[in-house]
């Protein structure tokens, strides 16, 4: 234990969730201070973004995260205004608080206001996850992470490409300490726990059998505005699906986005197949059930490109580009763009058995979050005492 005590005048930890790609980086994070590092407070903010049970209450369950002491309750909006809003309510808790640092997570858009709000009062901002980059200004993300990037005090990496990419920006490498991924901690830690893919189908009240096919079944997920938010894109994707699934049994987990634009642009009957399982947002146990036992996973998720990498499962990634390159390079994905050609091949290709195989990257192990408590503890100290107050 490094610190049996913590300074009377230094305040908490407050760490920031706001979406459901925050909960599963924040959980590991929240048990190493509290295993590690008792005596530093901790205060946990959630903002609100996503609410739903399915998007919210069902993974905080399951990560045993502990309910927020502060709800922002923000919800959803366009971009500038969610972001707006999460920066006006946040705004009192920092003062009322007066934190030793704010620490964020991911690149959702109430990462980037936190930090705004923060780095405004002074108050330093800790970034885990960062430096990754897809180069896609595009991407709501990209920006999200660039801006945070810029702003943050103490940046925490998941893979050496992301160092790289910071020192390109000018950012000091004193500031940034590559640590593992804490998606990862999340992933090893829950494993035993994850549930059954027949369970999850009977829980949904689908028959499982449907799974029963001799080459096994595939996960997709779609959320991405750029893949759902037309119907243009969005119809062929659908319709590439709707071929593979005539090979390999599919189970679809719909994210709200997606479930409302397939509504919007009258595209259900392409999905309507016994081959084809839609489920709603899946709790984190059993999304992890679901994508152990696949034979393959397309996604254009950020999240799955690395647990999939961790798992061993190969992953046809639907986008052009990736902020984990690592992922590519070392692990089990497979850029394959929108292009239905390129999505067919690697499906055809692992399918038959030369799909890639991969490796799991370096400090993928399980103890990123314990790597940055440890850090993080020590330049909170060092930092006090060098104020002398
Ligand atoms: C956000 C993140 C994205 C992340 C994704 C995971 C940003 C810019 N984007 O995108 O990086 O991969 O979360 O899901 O922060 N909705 C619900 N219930 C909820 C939350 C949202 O039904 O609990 C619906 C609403 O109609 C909302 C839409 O989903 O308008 C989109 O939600 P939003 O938080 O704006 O963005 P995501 O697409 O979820």
């Amino acid at each position: 234990m490094l610190n049996e005590s913590w300074p009377a005048d230094l305040g908490p930890v407050i760490c920031v969730v706001g979406a459901r790609p925050n909960f599963m980086k924040m959980a590991p994070i929240l048990r190493a201070f509290s295993a590690h590092h008792p005596a530093l407070p901790t205060l946990l903010v959630h903002t609100g973004q996503h609410y739903d049970r399915d998007m919210n209450d069902r993974l905080f369950v399951d990560l045993r995260l502990p309910h927020p002491d502060i709800n922002l309750e923000v919800g959803s909006a366009t971009h500038a205004v969610q972001t707006a809003e999460v920066m006006r309510r946040f705004e009192p808790v920092v003062d009322a608080q007066r934190p030793s640092c704010v620490l964020v997570v991911g690149d959702v858009n109430s990462t980037l206001a936190c930090t705004l709000v923060s780095a405004k009062k002074e108050v330093p901002v800790v970034h885990v996850e960062a430096g990754l980059r897809s180069y896609d200004r595009a991407m709501p993300e990209e920006i999200n992470r660039v801006l945070t990037d810029q702003i943050a005090d103490r940046l925490y990496t998941t893979e050496r490409s992301a160092q790289a990419n910071l020192a390109r920006e000018g950012i000091a490498e004193e500031r940034v300490c590559f640590v593992g991924n804490v998606m990862i901690d999340s992933l090893l830690s829950n494993r035993e726990f994850a549930h059954s893919p027949t369970k999850t189908l009977q829980m949904a009240g689908v028959d499982p059998a449907v799974l029963d096919d001799p080459r096994g079944y595939g996960v997709v997920t779609l959320h991405r505005p750029s893949n759902v938010d037309r119907a243009e894109q969005l119809a062929p994707l659908l319709s590439v699906l709707r071929e593979v699934s005539e090979q390999l049994p599919l189970v679809f987990a719909l994210h709200p986005r997606t479930r409302a634009n397939i509504d919007r642009f009258g595209l259900g009957e392409l999905l309507a197949s016994p081959r084809i399982i839609l489920l709603p947002p899946q709790g984190y146990l059993e999304m992890l059930g679901l994508l152990a036992g696949a034979k393959l996973v397309l996604s254009d998720s950020g999240g799955l490109q690395e647990e999939t990498t961790a798992l061993g499962v190969p992953c046809l990634t639907i986008r052009e580009n990736t902020e984990r390159p690592i992922t590519v390079e070392q692990g089990t994905n497979t850029l394959v763009g929108c292009d239905p050609q390129a999505i067919r091949k690697g499906v055809a290709e692992i399918l038959s058995g030369t799909g890639k195989t991969g490796r799991v990257p370096e400090l993928w192990d399980g103890r990123a979050a314990e790597r940055i408590a440890a850090d993080l503890s020590q330049w909170l100290l060092a930092r006090h005492a060098r104020r002398g107050s």
